[in-house]
């Protein structure tokens, strides 16, 4: 039986009384699943888990997609990507600095996120929290104008962060090898996006990877997207966690933009995340070629 409490007074939940090593049954799955939904993002602390048992339970929320950062891929199962800022011997023991800047996972993709989960190997004795940035409410409490206005608008995006040009500083995205950059096409999606189960309207992925808006000048689109990014953002949206060892961690990509904070590089952190696909709808057509005027910096 699923025990849960909130995490803040707006959003996300902590569930207890469950081992992910062991094979859940149908109905215990459900209940996760429920409260991964409701709560958007689900915490489940003193987990200790293999790769492989890891793998499996987020085989349960959908397909897993590799990164397309293959270098820390784990050696075990190149589902689980390595987030870690251990050198030995001159070698990275994973990907340092992922992410820390508002995003949605996988927006870059035709077929974005449902799923991100990480699981909490070493942790530092401060800093390296998520902050989690609530974008049903964000949508919500939009001027009912501003609600027209984006409604029909479509996003155009690709691999990286708006606000920081690649390489440039750590909050920039991971860098890209250029063979890792060539399977990165544009991508389309609407600014408005409806939760696939829910239901729910929510701004989507309105920081980090887009870069346009289809049939709007490039300066006026990344006006209107950086105005979104400040509403959205705000701290009354924001849940900050922070991890323990052995912390299984679950969000919402359709719901939510998150960033990961800074860590002290002294300060060993190791976490194991996986991310998993929204199902493929029937018909689903190929991405729609983004127009010419999106200026694409690689
Ligand atoms: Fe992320």
């Amino acid at each position: 039986m699923l025990h849960l409490k909130p995490l803040s007074p707006g959003f996300g939940l902590e569930a207890s009384g469950i081992d992910l090593s062991e094979r859940l049954s149908d109905e215990a799955f459900v209940e996760i699943e429920d409260a991964f939904f409701d709560g958007q993002v689900l915490s489940i602390p003193h987990q200790r888990l293999t790769p492989a048992e890891f793998v499996a339970f987020a085989r349960r929320f959908g397909p897993p997609e590799p990164h397309v950062i293959d270098q820390f891929h784990h050696p075990d199962d190149r589902n689980i990507l390595i987030l870690s800022n251990v050198v030995i011997d001159g070698e990275p023991q994973g990907l340092a600095d992922a992410g820390t800047y508002f995003h949605t996972d996988y927006s870059y993709l035709d077929v974005p996120a449902r799923a991100t989960m990480l699981y909490s190997i070493e942790v530092p004795e401060s800093g390296g929290d998520t902050l989690f940035a609530n974008q049903y409410a964000a949508y919500d409490n939009l001027p009912a104008a501003m609600k027209r206005k984006i409604e029909p608008l479509v996003a155009v995006h690709h691999y990286g962060n708006r606000h920081v040009s690649e390489g440039e500083a750590r909050t920039a995205a991971s860098t890209l090898t250029d063979d890792q950059k060539a399977k990165m096409p544009l991508i389309t999606h609407p600014l408005v996006r409806r939760h696939p189960v829910t239901g729910r309207k929510a701004l989507y992925a309105v920081s980090g990877s887009s870069y346009g808006i289809v049939g709007m000048p490039h300066d006026e689109a990344v006006a209107l997207l950086d105005e979104l990014t400040a509403h959205a953002t705000q701290d009354k949206y924001v849940l900050r966690y922070s991890y323990g060892v052995g912390d299984v961690v679950i969000w919402d990509n359709a719901s939510l933009l998150h960033s990961a904070t800074l860590t002290d590089p002294e300060c060993a952190r190791t976490l194991w995340r996986i991310t998993v696909k929204e199902p493929v709808p029937l018909g689903h057509a190929e991405a729609v070629l983004a127009p010419t005027f999106v200026q694409r910096p690689m």
